[in-house]
């Protein structure tokens, strides 16, 4: 041990306090550099009822507003510039103080949103809530809000000229912009996205991983993975996903059909990722990308549109940053539930659908049920065949299989406004038969999926019905 004398003591006293003095003239020469947050009156606040408005002022005005409204330990450099920096990057993704000036479908999206990114955890920032406990949203504010904005509408078919809600930062499909339908493209000569993002035109003969039915902007999805994409779900190697997994979204307006049921209808848009942790490091280990209307029109204006799907995937970070849970048996490690197990079909059935390819789904508003529309390799020559009007009936290959799968809906976990396939309720195969034949139907319903036997005359109505439904329209 080293031993001080008294002089040494005083001299780094001395070395000690001066040093401290200086850090001290240094800390209050600091708060003097102090770039600004500006302020301006409230141009445009969103729509919303005051106990809905009250939640947001709380909790997210703080960041998401033109008005100042900090602590006193906030105002403190160098804490005063991370605040100031959250303050200016959350405006630029969202403020409630012009958010009013939207049309209002936009500005309901924005709050289904806002309900999203609380209910995942994600906002109010947590290193804002470790200092602001006031800012928590308690689950009854979340109960507010959401009720606010449930139900959702049931109304299929919002007027042309609305956004198409939460995807849709621009108006909806380009078609009912320019009053006239544009023409399509092939997808092999559309555009890359603003950051050079190419459209892979491959994407139409990947599979199905799950599907959603969006009440928030009265939308059908389809959400599709590639080979590796297919075989990180069925093995559980889903966190993370491997380099070189992509998926597709195909969004469909949603159109009331005949017996109430909802179809799709105008396609909408259609978005990919593509996994590449070290290429596309700087945005959370993805390429992104979105074409939109038939005429598949890249999305962004400028490199920033690539945030705004960031931002949005940011609350399942803890999933990768994909929202579906694949529809899988396979076991993920992990705390998070981020495979639909209970959907997947029993091993029993003489087919196992859900390795095809998807024509359509169509939801049952009343049975609360959603369906989707399988065909096997045959099936699908006939939906690919390019030409045929998509409002055409098939005409399906002799020995094709079509398989009609329903769930009961739930709403889902990771989406409050969506709903995605719960338990199975029935199976229906049809195999066509050659012209003059009677195609051969097949149905398993109840638990465990057991066959059942129809009427003849219920079966011939089952089957028009399935051979009668017009696949989803793709580019
Ligand atoms: C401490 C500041 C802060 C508070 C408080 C805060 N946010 Fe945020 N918010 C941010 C920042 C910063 C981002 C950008 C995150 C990113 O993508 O890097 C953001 C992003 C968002 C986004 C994504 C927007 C987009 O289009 O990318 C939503 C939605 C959101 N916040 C909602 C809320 C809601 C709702 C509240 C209140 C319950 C809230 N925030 C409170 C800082 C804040
Ligand atoms: C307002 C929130 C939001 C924004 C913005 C957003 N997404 Fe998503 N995305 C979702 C949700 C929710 C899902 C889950 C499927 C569904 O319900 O539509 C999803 C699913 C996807 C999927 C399927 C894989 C997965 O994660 O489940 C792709 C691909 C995708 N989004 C691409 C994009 C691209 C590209 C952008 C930006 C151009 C984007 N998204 C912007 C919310 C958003």
């Amino acid at each position: 041990m080293t031993e001080f004398s008294v002089d040494e003591v005083v001299k780094l006293m001395n070395i000690y306090g001066k040093l401290a003095i200086a850090v001290a003239v240094a800390f209050v020469l600091l708060q003097f550099v102090r770039p600004g947050i500006p302020t301006k009156p409230t141009r445009a606040e969103v729509e919303a009822p005051p106990g809905v408005r009250d939640i947001l002022e709380n909790s997210c005005y703080s960041c998401h507003s033109d008005q100042r409204r900090l602590s006193w330990f906030d105002q403190i450099v160098p804490g005063y510039w991370l605040v100031r920096h959250d303050v200016l990057t959350a405006r630029e993704h969202l403020n409630f103080s012009t958010l009013g000036s939207k049309p209002p479908a936009m500005q309901k999206a924005t709050l289904y949103e806002a309900a999203n990114v609380i209910q995942l955890g994600a906002m109010p920032l947590p290193r804002f809530l470790a200092l602001h406990p006031d800012s928590r949203v308690t689950p009854d504010e979340l109960a507010t809000l959401k009720g606010y904005l449930a139900p959702w509408t049931s109304s299929p078919n919002p007027p042309a000229s609305a956004p198409v809600g939460v995807n849709a930062k621009s108006p909806t499909s380009a078609a009912a912009v320019a009053g006239s339908t544009p023409p399509p493209v092939s997808l092999a000569t559309a555009q890359q996205e603003f950051d050079g993002f190419p459209l892979d035109p491959a994407f139409e003969g990947w599979k199905p991983i799950s599907f959603t039915d969006r009440g928030d902007n009265n939308t059908f999805r389809f959400v599709l993975g590639n080979d590796i994409a297919l075989k990180a779900a069925q093995s559980g190697k889903i966190s993370p996903w491997p380099d070189g997994a992509r998926f597709a979204k195909i969004a469909w307006q949603q159109e009331l059909g005949p017996d109430g049921l909802l179809l799709p209808g105008e396609f909408v848009q259609v978005e990919l990722m593509l996994k590449d942790a070290k290429q596309y490091r700087n945005t959370d280990g993805w390429g992104w990308g979105r074409w939109r209307g038939l005429e598949l029109k890249p999305y962004g204006n400028d490199a920033r549109f690539v945030n705004e799907c960031t931002g949005c995937h940011l609350p399942v970070g803890g999933n990768d940053y994909v929202y579906t849970l694949p529809i899988t048996t396979a076991h993920v490690p992990g705390d998070e539930i981020v495979n639909n197990e209970a959907a997947a079909l029993p091993a029993n059935l003489p087919y196992q659908p859900l390795a095809w390819s998807a024509i359509t789904m169509y939801v049952d508003p009343n049975a609360h049920t959603m369906s989707t529309l399988y065909g096997d390799g045959a099936a699908m020559q006939t939906v690919n065949a390019r030409g045929t009007p998509s409002t055409a009936t098939p005409v399906y290959l002799p020995g094709s299989v079509l398989a009609l799968v329903t769930w009961v809906q739930r709403d889902d976990p990771h989406w409050f406004g969506a709903r995605i396939p719960a338990v199975p309720e029935s199976v229906e195969f049809v195999q066509v038969a050659a012209a003059n034949k009677t195609s051969d139907y097949r149905r398993f319903t109840r638990r465990n999926l057991t066959p059942e036997q129809l009427t003849a005359a219920e079966e011939a109505k089952r089957v028009s019905f399935i051979l009668g439904l017009p696949p989803a329209r793709l580019p």
